[in-house]
């Protein structure tokens, strides 16, 4: 079921000051489905932060339409349902983080009989058990993104928009906040993340759209936007210089990478199969045989190349 279904959707910024108007978001559809993680991608500025702020409400679209959990009206009771991490926030410094938590636990509507049970489920859910009376002054930026995590899904809502959550957080922290993401997408939730950490992005989503000056250049799943088509690699235990031309492979292109490694391409299964039974055929040994594909930062450089080639 689709939880988040955006058509048109464009976004126009004015100023009185400015002559020119910032088109923040040009025409994007696009859809996310339940108990997902869905990544949207972009440089600085492309337009993620102001496609969060529409679907929550924050600002308001110069054009198109969108739905929350099938429902196209601005209806209150899906904002329940709803927890946000925005980037760059600041809570109260002289707060400790179970006030940050009590308070905002409140402002979403938590009674106060459940409100303790719940701040110390989160804490515990994010990594901060033990530091719910410490002043958030004293927090790193990692604790405080944790905090933040925190309250984002202390009124367990069913889809949470996180605005780059891991931003400015060591490699260990980045581990740590990818791992509550997937056990929340296990408990079913749906997760919307804008982020420009693509090799992480890479790991946790089930879906990404990539944003370029508010337009949408490309979507789709990870597995099918980096697959390359009938690209291998392999590697044996010896050399396959004999096999580079052989007749009955003249589709195929066998390249050295290094060592015992080659890339096949130009081949699909069938192809690949029979390459592999003359191989063994020939008493070599496979190591490692496996698909190429490209990463995600690779394919998002050469789309963002070319678009600026066609300029
Ligand atoms: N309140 C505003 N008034 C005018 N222009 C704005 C406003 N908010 C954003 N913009 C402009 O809209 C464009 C998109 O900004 P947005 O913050 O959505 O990008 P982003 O993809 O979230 O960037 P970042 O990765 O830096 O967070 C930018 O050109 C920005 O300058
Ligand atoms: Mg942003």
């Amino acid at each position: 079921m689709e939880i988040i279904k955006i058509e048109n959707l464009s976004k126009s910024y004015s100023s009185l000051k400015r002559k020119n108007n910032v088109l923040a978001l040009d025409n994007v559809s696009l859809s996310v489905e339940r108990g997902k993680i869905f990544g949207l991608l972009g440089q600085n500025g492309a337009g993620k932060t102001t496609l969060v702020k529409i679907l929550l409400g924050l600002t308001h679209p110069t054009e198109g339409r969108f739905s929350l959990f099938g429902d196209s009206t601005n209806n209150y009771k899906n904002k329940k349902r709803i927890g946000y991490l925005p980037e760059n926030h600041r809570f109260p410094n002289f707060l400790t983080a179970y006030q940050v938590l009590y308070y905002l636990g409140l402002l979403s509507e938590l009674n106060y009989d459940g409100l303790k049970r719940k701040i110390f489920e989160a804490l515990e859910l994010v990594g901060l058990k033990g530091v719910e009376k410490k002043k958030v002054k004293t927090f790193s930026k990692g604790m405080m993104q944790r905090l933040g995590i925190a309250q984002a899904i202390i009124h367990n809502p069913d889809l949470i928009f996180l605005d780059e959550p891991t931003d400015g957080i060591d490699p260990i922290g980045r581990k740590e906040i990818r791992d509550i993401l997937v056990r929340l997408k296990n408990e079913n939730k749906t997760i919307f993340l804008n982020s420009h950490i693509l090799s992480e992005v890479e790991l946790i989503t089930d879906n990404v759209a990539i944003l370029h000056q508010g337009k949408l250049i490309k979507q789709g799943s990870i597995s099918d936007l980096t697959a390359i088509e009938n690209e291998y690699r392999i590697t044996t235990d010896s050399e396959l210089d004999t096999f580079l031309s052989k007749s009955d492979f003249v589709n195929f292109q066998l390249k050295k990478l290094n060592g015992f490694t080659y890339v096949l391409s130009g081949t699909d299964e069938d192809g690949l199969n029979k390459f592999v039974d003359l191989l063994r055929l020939n008493g070599i040994t496979i190591k490692e045989l496996i698909k190429q594909k490209l990463s995600l930062e690779e394919i998002f450089i050469s789309l963002i190349k070319d678009l600026d080639k066609v300029k």
